[in-house]
């Protein structure tokens, strides 16, 4: 017998993370989402795992194009993590709308100013209830300013030091 959703929900949430952006592109579209559900899965090769759900639009166009950028978000970044999760207007919203994106060598889309931008092939696309495991090679990488992460931790965003900075209960 599974946890009930609510009680599962409440579990999660104290789970903290850092926040991405998972982009992609395919024949001139570009496509992302904000992500929490990424990790990395082995070295030689070096490869990420992300979880994104099927019935989304980024999705949609990464089963076309097999590649994707995982995009590492800092601290001030929480405006462009909340435009990349809200939901769309209209299904070809563009939600980059800047030049602070360029393409990878794969042709995903990638955030200049992230921590860090893996610009990544995929090999593997594994479905699983609604949503698909992701599994990619990284290809390249792309450093951007290092600052302290954006956290994802109980529902909001926070940073790495005001978690620190938190009294103990
Ligand atoms: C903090 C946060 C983390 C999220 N993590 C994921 C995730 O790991 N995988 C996923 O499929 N959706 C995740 N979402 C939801 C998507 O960002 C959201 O549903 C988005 O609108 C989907 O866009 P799409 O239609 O382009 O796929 C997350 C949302 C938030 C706010």
């Amino acid at each position: 017998m599974a946890a009930d959703d609510t009680t599962y929900k409440n579990a999660m949430r104290l789970l903290a993370g850092g926040v991405t952006i998972v982009a992609t592109a395919w024949q001139g579209e570009r496509s992302g989402l904000t992500a929490t559900a990424v990790c990395s899965l082995a070295l030689s090769p070096p490869r990420i795992l992300a979880c994104v759900n099927l019935a989304g639009v980024t999705y949609e166009l990464i089963s076309k194009s097999h590649v994707m950028s995982v995009n590492l978000l800092a601290e001030g970044h929480a405006e462009l993590a909340q435009r990349f999760a809200a939901k769309r207007a209209t299904q070809t919203e563009d939600r980059f709308g800047n030049s602070l994106w360029r393409a990878g060598t794969t042709g995903a889309p990638l955030f200049t100013e992230a921590l860090a931008a893996l610009d990544c092939k995929l090999t593997d696309i594994i479905p699983l209830d609604t949503h698909a495991i992701l599994i990619g090679v990284v290809e390249d990488v792309l450093f951007g300013p290092h600052r302290p992460p954006l956290v994802h931790f109980e529902g909001g965003y926070t940073s790495i030091l005001s978690v620190l900075s938190e009294p103990s209960k």
